[in-house]
């Protein structure tokens, strides 16, 4: 298997992300998956009203359009994020649009929320078999503007509402033009509260999560923290991918543009996450950035989070991650 993933480093990052998923699939559905990877027995944690069978779970882009639930479930993950997904499909930006800065353990990617769109995802969480965690990370069309970007969030919160455990409203995607803006106080706000809205009319009774960017001022992260704390959101997930090239030591990839993950991400986001906590002790929080091992897993269980999320990790290492962090 080593052998294999060594072969797909080989093809450009996203054409590799494809076949090492497919592959995947592959030998789940050949019932085979289990003799490469040895799921780990873990203890199961009851967290915001859920049963998680372990606090590692996947972040969101790793599978946007849920094609892959089953076989990833089937790796030992506690839970899956899936999405980010859009009420229409869209095909993103222009390729190439991912890239791997191995020396640096790190990614740049702009994709632009690429994804099949609500109703295929649907589909895929109506027939899914694994029976774990699975939230689902919604986000606005690049063409919505103003209030329409409002309603893509609840179009997409009512069409999963029936059929996921938890929701992300992912407002930190640095490669949708002006989504950022979403961290300004009154649009947080009116976001928040169209959503609780939404929520009590769909009937929507798990938890809701806002996913935030680390680029933003740390007192108006502060202010969302507060905001969200105040609200019914159930909590926060710390961080999206950034845009500080000072992260990175390689000058080649300081102008690449793209939100950059993996661990340059680690310390800041961690960072971040840390002081959050210490304002807002019950504030649920969902770390991700940067874990790379099963150290950097205990840091972020250490700093407060309540779950941990991979993705730039299970890039370069595999599925072997994942047994690697929970055993
Ligand atoms: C992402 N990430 C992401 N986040 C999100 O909320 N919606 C998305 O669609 C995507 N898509 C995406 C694609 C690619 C190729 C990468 C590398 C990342 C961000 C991801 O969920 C996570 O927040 C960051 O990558 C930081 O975690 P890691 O990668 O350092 O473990």
């Amino acid at each position: 298997m080593n052998l294999i993933l060594k072969i797909i480093k080989f093809f450009p990052p996203e054409l590799a992300h494809s076949i090492a998923l497919y592959s995947l699939k592959i030998l789940y559905k050949l019932n085979i998956l289990n003799l490469f990877f040895t799921k780990v027995n873990t203890k199961n944690h009851e967290i915001f009203g859920l049963n998680f069978s372990n606090r590692l779970g996947t972040a969101a882009g790793l599978d946007k359009n849920g094609d892959f639930i089953d076989c990833l479930g089937a790796l030992g993950f506690g839970f899956l994020e899936v999405g980010t997904i859009t009420p229409l499909p869209q095909s993103g930006n222009p390729k190439p649009r991912v890239f791997r800065i191995p020396q640096e353990q790190a990614v740049i990617n702009r994709l632009g929320f690429n994804n099949k769109g609500i109703d295929h995802l649907i589909n895929n969480l109506k027939s899914r078999k694994f029976e774990g965690v699975v939230g689902v990370n919604i986000g606005a069309n690049k063409n919505s503007a103003g209030q329409e970007r409002i309603n893509d969030y609840l179009v997409c919160l009512r069409k999963v509402a029936g059929l996921c455990d938890y929701l992300t409203i992912n407002i930190s995607s640095p490669n949708t033009p002006g989504l950022r803006d979403f961290h300004n106080e009154e649009n947080i706000s009116n976001l928040i509260n169209a959503i609780e809205e939404e929520a009590n009319i769909t009937n929507f009774k798990g938890p809701i999560f806002i996913k935030i960017s680390p680029d933003e001022q740390i007192e108006s992260i502060m202010k969302i923290a507060e905001i969200v704390f105040n609200s019914s959101m159930s909590g926060l997930i710390v961080s999206n991918t950034t845009l500080d090239r000072n992260l990175l030591k390689d000058d080649h990839y300081k102008h690449f543009n793209g939100g950059l993950s993996g661990a340059p991400l680690m310390v800041p986001s961690t960072k971040i996450l840390k002081s959050i906590k210490e304002a807002f002790p019950k504030l649920n929080i969902i770390g991700v950035g940067g874990v790379m091992s099963k150290d950097d897993f205990d840091i972020k269980i250490n700093a407060g989070a309540e779950l941990v999320q991979i993705y730039t990790g299970f890039i370069y290492n595999g599925p072997k991650i994942v047994q690697d962090i929970l055993n």
